[in-house]
This record gives C-alpha cells, structure tokens and sequence, in this order.
C-alpha cells in the first residue's frame, strides 16, 4: 500500500470512528501534512483519494469536509424474473478472448476478475517459495499423493473446523485452483445430460465446465443482495430432476451477494429433503470488508450435501493455481478423479502456502487486504456512479472486489465491449455470465485494479461511450431481455 493510501485509510478510520462527524471540516492540506509528519503532496493525495471515493468533498475552497450523505441513492440492479428452461450450454470459447485481452501488454484491464499485484502479499510468497526450494528440493522434485500434500490438507481442514465445519484433513483434496475444485466437484456427483442449477447472472467458468462435461444449466433468479433465490430454487426442484446446484454463498461473482445466515440454513435443508448435491465455491469468502467473513454453508452440512471447493488465488497468488475441494462423503471419489485429471498438483506452491498459513501470516495479511478491497470497491462504485448516465445500476457488494452494473437497456454491451478494446479498455460483457441470453445491457467491472490516472481517464471513456451509445440506439424499438 502507497504512504497516501494508509493516509487515507487513517482518515477514513478517523471518521468511521466519529472523531470526524459527516458534515466536519477537516484539518488544512498543510497543517495536516505538519501535523503527521508527511509531505504536502502526499497529504494532498491522501484527501483527493478520499474525495474519488466520496468520503470527503471541497467546499467553495473553503477546504475539506466530511460529506453529509450521498447526494442520490445508487440504485441495485433488478432481480432477473425469467426463470430459465434447463438447457445444454454452448459458446462458451468467448471467454477465452477475455482472458487473454486482459492480459495483453498496455490494457487497462477492468474485466478480469484478478487482483492486480498491489493486492497480492508479492514479498511473502517470493519469500516461501524461495525457502522451499532451497530446504525441500526433494519434495518440489518428487511425486506426492493425488489428494494433495498433507501439512497443506492439515491448516486448511484447521481453517474449515474453526468455522463450524466436520472434517478432517483426510477429507481435503488439493486442486489446481478453484475451477478445478468446481469440475472435480460436479464429476463426482452428475452424468453427462444432468441438469445442475446456478444462480443468474453466474460466473462465467462455472458455464465452461457445465459444457465440457455436457451437462444442462438451470439458472436461478438471484438477488444482487441475498444471492439465489430458494422459493424459485425449490419450485425448479419440482419441475425438473435437479442433481445439483452450485452456489457462491458469500460475495458471489459477478453479483457479489451473500446469503443471510437464515438462506443458508434453508439451502441445505431443501438439498437434504430433496436429495440435492449443494456445491459451494467460496472463492471470496475470506474477503469480507467487514472483519470477519461470513459463515459457511457447509457449516450447516450435517448429512454430507454439501461438497466445498476454494482456493488461495483471490488471496494469496491466482498463479500458484493452489485450491481445494472438500468432502466426508466423496473423498476418495474426489481423490479418484483427481489422479485421473492430472495425477497431483504441483508441490511448490502447496508447500509454500501450507507454511504461510501455519506461520499465521496469512490471517495478518488477510486483515490488511479486506480494508484495501473495501476501499477500492467503494472508490470504483463512487466513481461509476458520478460518471454514468443516470438509471445506472450498480450492486454494492460487502465483499470481493467485483461489480455489476446495469446500463440503460438500450445497450449492448458485446458492442460496448469491442469499442472499449479499440482502446486498450477490456470489460467483461453480461451475456457471458448467462447461457440464456440475458443480461445484454449489463457489465462487470474488477476494482482490484491498480488506480490510476489512466483507470480513471478509461472510466470517462466508457462512460461517454455509454452515452454516444443511448443516442444511436434512441429509436431502436427493441428492449433488451432481463
Ligand atoms: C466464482 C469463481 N469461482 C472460481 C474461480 C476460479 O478460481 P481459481 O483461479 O482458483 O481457479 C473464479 C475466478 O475468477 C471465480 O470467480
């Protein structure tokens, strides 16, 4: 973190902590700069960050003020009402060009969901891997179990069993990531031509999955705010044979929902009554903005209906590609399909990781980046919100990094999207988070990108983009489906 951004955040926490009351004037550019012993460039970064993020405003060059209130309220996006048809997913091949966009040199990358390095612990993990490869050469040269090596099995079923969970490090199997874990995850318990219900708007791999092992989508109304929608859930449960559903229980992507404690109970209850598998992939759990990271479902699990999966890459490193997936029941199957796919997953960084968690450094590192993350979602929202035209919607997610904005439904957003790459601007288009052809006028956006002047001069041009767009489709008759 930059000196201006912990500046920031100590005033932040300042007026969080009502030592600043909202309508305050806050100490002078210089005197504050005398006062903390900082240079005034850095005291003056420090207060426009705050201005960006809406926290603060300059008054009439009267000076800074803690801002009263929001001048509008940020509307969230609407609830999609169309309950789907179960049906084969296909075309998912456009993903692919967004990924590798976003990772061509000179792109402004608002697209991907990957926390840029100022948010990854660089030092930390250069330090462990350096470490194991210099004391456990055998090890990082050597085969080890399918499942995964056990010191990592061992901290990360501690994890789960300090947040409610029955398991044991026996029930852990080591992933290459999170999308893994979610493919073994659903190997295990369907068959080619099953019909497996998401939430909609979903997260794009989890569709790519879906259709490498041909099985059929039912997506499910969910809430912006508390995630899938159970009533619509458990009336899809009687119309069609259900094998499984696969949820992001807390800070969902690209929504960033979570469900309340109450929904959670209620989820796996209705997979118990109705012989449902739940999948849960709580890739962003552990970044809450709050303090302490929601429960989870898996907690509620008491009769094995609820096969887990995670990983470090939102955390730690997306490129070490180390995740889980955890189950009593399905273990060995696990295990069983695990080997088959690629036999393990590579031991470096499991063992890099499994020492960080034990020295505690990850729990640390973990307290710093929530507020980082917090700070950064908030800034994006504040700035979307004064830039785009009016009737914008955008979630507000507690958590994660990721935001959903509802354009005017006259946009399309795959245009948007190519325009924007004219520009060296990637954005990830809605229609790639369905399989039905919805969300069309809608888009996600990363705020774990690092802020700058050309991120801010990208938003302008998205946002006059936005607005050249609404004028040339004016006339057009045609709504977009939501
Ligand atoms: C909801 C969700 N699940 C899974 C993944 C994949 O995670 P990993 O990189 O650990 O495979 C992502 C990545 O963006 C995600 O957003």
């Amino acid at each position: 973190m930059l000196l201006y951004e912990k500046v920031a955040d100590e005033i932040h926490s300042a007026i969080q902590d009502g030592i600043y009351e909202l309508g305050d004037k806050l100490p002078g550019i210089r005197s504050y700069a005398k006062q903390r012993h900082i240079s005034v460039s850095t005291a003056i970064a420090a207060y426009h960050a705050l201005e960006d993020q809406g926290i603060i405003e300059s008054v009439n060059k009267s000076g800074f003020y803690v801002r009263p209130q929001p001048r509008k309220v940020i509307e969230l996006p609407q609830v999609s009402s169309k309950v789907s048809q179960p049906k084969a997913v296909g075309s998912q091949q456009m993903t692919l060009q967004l990924v590798n966009n976003a990772s061509k040199p000179g792109i402004i990358g608002l697209g991907a969901a990957v926390p840029d390095k100022s948010f990854l612990p660089i030092r930390l993990m250069s330090r462990y891997l350096t470490k194991v490869h210099k004391h456990h050469l055998d090890a990082v040269i050597s085969y080890d179990k399918p499942a995964g090596l056990m010191p990592l099995r061992q901290q990360v079923a501690k994890r789960m069993v300090a947040q409610g969970c029955q398991l044991l490090a026996e029930d852990i199997v080591i992933t290459n990531g999170c999308q893994e874990a979610v493919y073994l995850a659903l190997r295990s318990c369907t068959q080619p031509g099953d019909i497996v219900a998401v939430e909609s708007p979903t997260y794009y791999g989890l569709l790519q999955i879906l259709e490498s092992l041909n099985l059929k989508a039912l997506e499910i109304p969910t809430d912006p705010l508390t995630g899938i929608s159970i009533a619509a859930l458990e009336l899809a449960l009687e119309q069609w044979p259900i094998k499984a559903c696969v949820v992001v229980a807390s800070f969902g992507n690209p929504l960033g929902a979570c469900l309340t404690e109450e929904k959670k109970q209620q989820l796996v209850e209705l997979a118990n009554d109705k012989n449902l598998m739940l999948i849960e992939d709580d890739v962003y759990g552990e970044l809450s903005h709050q303090a302490l990271r929601p429960t989870l479902l898996k907690s509620y699990d008491l009769h094995d209906k609820v096969i887990y999966c995670s990983s470090f890459s939102k955390t730690l490193s997306p490129g070490v590609r180390v995740g889980w997936v955890a189950s009593h029941g399905k273990s060995q199957r696990l295990e069983y399909l695990k080997y088959v796919l690629n036999f393990s997953s590579a031991n470096p960084g499991q063992l890099a990781i499994a020492q960080i968690l034990e020295s505690g450094q990850y729990d640390r590192y973990l307290r710093q980046v929530r507020q980082q993350y917090a700070n950064a979602t908030q800034r994006l929202i504040n700035t979307l919100f004064q830039l785009f035209p009016s009737g914008t919607r955008i979630t507000q997610p507690k958590g994660g990094f990721v935001i959903w904005l509802e354009l005017p439904q006259k946009i399309d957003t795959v245009i948007l999207a190519n325009q924007l790459l004219d520009h060296n601007i990637s954005i990830a288009p809605g229609s790639m988070f369905t399989n039905s052809q919805k969300f069309s006028n809608c888009i996600r956006l990363s705020a774990a990108c690092k802020w700058n002047r050309d991120v801010e001069l990208a938003l302008v041009k998205m946002a006059e983009m936005i607005a050249r767009l609404s004028v040339e489709k004016a006339d057009s008759p045609l709504p977009a489906a939501i």
